[in-house]
């Protein structure tokens, strides 16, 4: 009987002996514990992720889905289904796209630079905590339109909300607290820009206020619910992915010195790292209308995770699925998800997953990593390295 709990210590720590369990034994499992099915397979997730017979209204996270955790109630475009989520997406993606994120490029390696200056002249530093966190937190404060000076303490809230302890079973009221006290801040920064009279940026908030959906002004619920999520997607997933490339990488010393030679695939490393070890575990949704999956019924009501980590370790997806190789070129992965929710920071984690390797390499080409003090973080969905402490000869 397999004895699958996203919630569980041993799945917290290293759900890929549960992954492949449940892939061969019980690819649509069900948790009555839950009411929802757990898809481990790729092509089931690829499938799931395009069928309007699954809505994101009732939310998407484990918290949502599994313990039924109410949805905010302003209107967020991440647990929107189409069409209303088209508006309230149309309006931020701009400066999402690939040509809006390829002219940030210059500015990215700049910023990259700068942060790395101070760090490598001491020879060691932590890549998640002292480069990757604060490159992507400058980037998204920017993108939406907060306070440089306060981004920083808004992103410890962020990871401070998402903190678990062992045995820990979704959010504590200490968790929620933080998350309240982190709403309330950017509530009163969104009413104040609302007051100023000048709406004119380009940046998240200012958009927001000035741009209908459904054919209304958004609420400032509804535009801070959007910039909670810009916030927490845009800094925590890139310093976990990125904390990753530099583990497996050291791993592989093999790969990482072709790396050096041929610095045109480093995009395929970073792509390589998200698919072996994703940061974003699993997500879900809930069933809308009757469908069958691989002879299982699933009943409107129910929910349903898509195992994206999982899936990326599909063998009849990928050849030796359980091997870290920077050579592949797959045709599709489940890094980003897939269908109307695929991940809007996509190209831009391209580029700062990419401009990070590229500097981190070119300064230290031989990097050691401490590896007592690498650490994972422990949580059901957010996967990944949390400390990646690197050390090489100082400049
Ligand atoms: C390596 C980094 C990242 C990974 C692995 C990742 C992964 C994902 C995945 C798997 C989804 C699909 C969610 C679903 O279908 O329910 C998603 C959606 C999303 N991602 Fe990312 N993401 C990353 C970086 C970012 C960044 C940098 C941003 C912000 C700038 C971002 C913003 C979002 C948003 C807002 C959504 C929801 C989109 C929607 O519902 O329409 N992500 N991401």
């Amino acid at each position: 009987m397999l004895d699958y709990d996203p919630f569980s210590d041993a799945v917290m720590r290293d759900p890929w002996p549960a992954y492949a369990r449940l892939r061969r034994e019980a690819p649509v499992f069900y948790l009555e514990k839950y009411d929802t099915w757990f898809l481990s397979r790729f092509e089931d997730i690829w499938w799931s992720t395009t069928r309007d017979v699954f809505t994101a209204e009732r939310g998407v996270t484990p918290e949502m889905v599994l313990l039924k955790a109410e949805p905010p109630p302003d209107p967020v475009f991440s647990m929107l289904d189409l069409p209303r989520q088209r508006d309230y997406r149309r309006m931020l993606a701009p400066p999402y796209s690939r040509g809006a994120v390829g002219r940030r490029e210059e500015s990215t390696r700049a910023r990259v630079r700068r942060l790395l200056r101070p760090l490598a002249e001491r020879g060691h530093f932590d890549v998640y905590r002292e480069l990757a966190t604060p490159l992507a937190v400058e980037e998204i404060a920017e993108l939406i339109g907060l306070p440089a000076e306060e981004a920083p303490e808004m992103r410890a809230q962020v990871a401070r909300f998402f903190a678990r302890e062992p045995g820990q079973v979704g959010t504590t009221p200490e968790n929620e607290e933080e998350r309240v006290r982190l709403l309330t801040r950017v509530a009163e920064i969104v009413a104040e820009r609302a007051g100023s009279g000048d709406l004119s940026g380009d940046d998240h908030i200012s958009v927001m206020l000035r741009t209908p959906a459904e054919g209304e002004p958004l609420s400032i619920g509804a535009v801070v619910a959007a910039v909670f999520t810009m916030l927490v997607t845009g800094s925590e997933v890139l310093p976990l992915s990125l904390a990753n490339t530099v583990y497996y990488l050291w791993r592989h010393p093999d790969q990482r010195r072709a790396l050096v030679d041929r610095s045109e695939d480093v995009r395929h490393a970073y792509a390589e790292s998200l698919r072996y070890d994703q940061p974003t575990n699993l997500l879900g949704r809930f069933v809308k209308e009757p469908v069958e999956i691989r002879g299982e019924k699933l009943q409107p009501g129910q929910g349903v995770m898509f195992l994206w980590a999982s899936g990326n370790r599909d063998e009849s997806e990928f050849e030796r699925a359980d091997v870290f190789d920077i050579s592949r070129r797959p045709r599709r992965t489940l890094s980003f998800g897939h269908g109307a929710h695929k991940c809007i920071g996509e190209h831009l984690s391209w580029l700062q997953g990419r401009v990070l390797l590229e500097e981190i390499l070119t300064l230290a080409p031989e990097y050691e990593v401490d590896r007592p003090g690498a650490r994972r973080a422990y949580s059901e969905f957010l996967h990944g390295y949390v400390g990646m402490p690197i050390e090489f000869e100082p400049l």
